[in-house]
């Protein structure tokens, strides 16, 4: 009997396992140094237990069970950067929270969640993204770059590191800026018509000094979910980069105003003493 009968068995078993494969595969893209979340549900039920294992070699990231956090086993590279929600695993989300992501982060992580007696494997690949560097002049308008993969329902959070303060947020087909920190207000801008192109990119006004640092660009849709980041550098007074920006400005400035192609002028002096200031 059991022979044809195993081979249908073994067919169908493995069938299974790739459906469930390819169906519980998300991708996840995060920011060297920013805190990643490794999205995973399951079937709610009691005692629950959940392992995070990274492949291959199924290195022990994080596992929770009895309701508890069971590290004893927990790879050394993980150590204290792994975070489950313990008030969510009884709504059934397993998610993980990994801190101060490194490009070693990068791969395929497995979410095995069980309840009495089901046990559920989805999976998360992870990629880790360098920041990009982007320079501006004090004064000018500055694009910061941020694409992603376009989903239905795209939300953008634009954040500045270290704090975390509120540069921009979209979500809801519109600008939410309730909790936009002061120091951007009226200085940033996401091109709405990009947004459902995947285009997040973040134009921000009258650059300062203090707008020098690391921007995070958060996006998340129905299926996938992003964080790049931005190293913002400022040319300002004192830096040779600004200085020869400023000076070819200053030709084209006086050439415009005094209609005369000479260097120098009442026009020049009164532009270089406002560029000092
Ligand atoms: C799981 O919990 C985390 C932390 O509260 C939250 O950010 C995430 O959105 C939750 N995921 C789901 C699917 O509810
Ligand atoms: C995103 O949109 C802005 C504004 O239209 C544009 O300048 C920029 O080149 C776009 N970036 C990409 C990658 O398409
Ligand atoms: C950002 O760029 C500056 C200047 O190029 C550099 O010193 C700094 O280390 C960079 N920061 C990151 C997080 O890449």
């Amino acid at each position: 009997m059991a022979k044809t009968s195993l081979i249908f068995v073994v067919c169908l078993f493995l069938s299974f396992l790739c459906v469930c494969a390819s169906e519980g595969t998300t991708q996840v893209s995060c920011a060297v140094g920013t805190k990643c979340l490794l999205p995973c549900v399951f079937s709610v039920g009691s005692n629950a237990a959940v392992h995070w294992r990274k492949s291959p070699g199924e290195t022990e990231v994080h596992s929770f069970y009895n309701n508890q956090d069971q590290l004893q086993n927990q790879h050394q590279d993980y150590r204290d950067r792994t975070f489950v929600f313990q008030s969510q695993i009884h709504r059934g989300n397993a998610s993980l929270q990994l801190s101060e992501v490194k490009v070693q982060d990068e791969g395929s992580y497995m979410c095995i969640t069980s309840i009495t007696s089901e046990s559920d494997v989805s999976t998360v690949d992870l990629k880790i993204a360098e920041p990009t560097q982007v320079s501006c002049a004090v004064g000018t308008k500055c694009l910061l770059p941020c694409v992603f993969s376009v989903g239905s329902n795209a939300a953008v959070h634009w954040r500045k590191s270290p704090g975390e303060a509120r540069v921009h947020s979209f979500y809801n087909n519109q600008d939410q800026l309730q909790n936009q920190h002061q120091d951007y207000r009226d200085r940033t801008f996401v091109f709405q018509s990009q947004i459902h192109r995947g285009n997040a990119s973040l134009q921000l006004s009258e650059v300062k000094v203090q707008d020098a640092g690391t921007y995070v660009c958060a996006t998340s849709s129905s299926t996938y979910s992003s964080v790049s980041s931005v190293n913002l550098t400022i040319v300002g007074p004192g830096l040779e980069t600004r200085r020869s920006q400023v000076q070819v400005r200053r030709h084209v400035t006086v050439r415009s105003r005094s209609g005369d192609t000479s260097q120098s002028g009442p026009g020049l002096e009164t532009r270089h003493s406002q560029v000092q200031v």
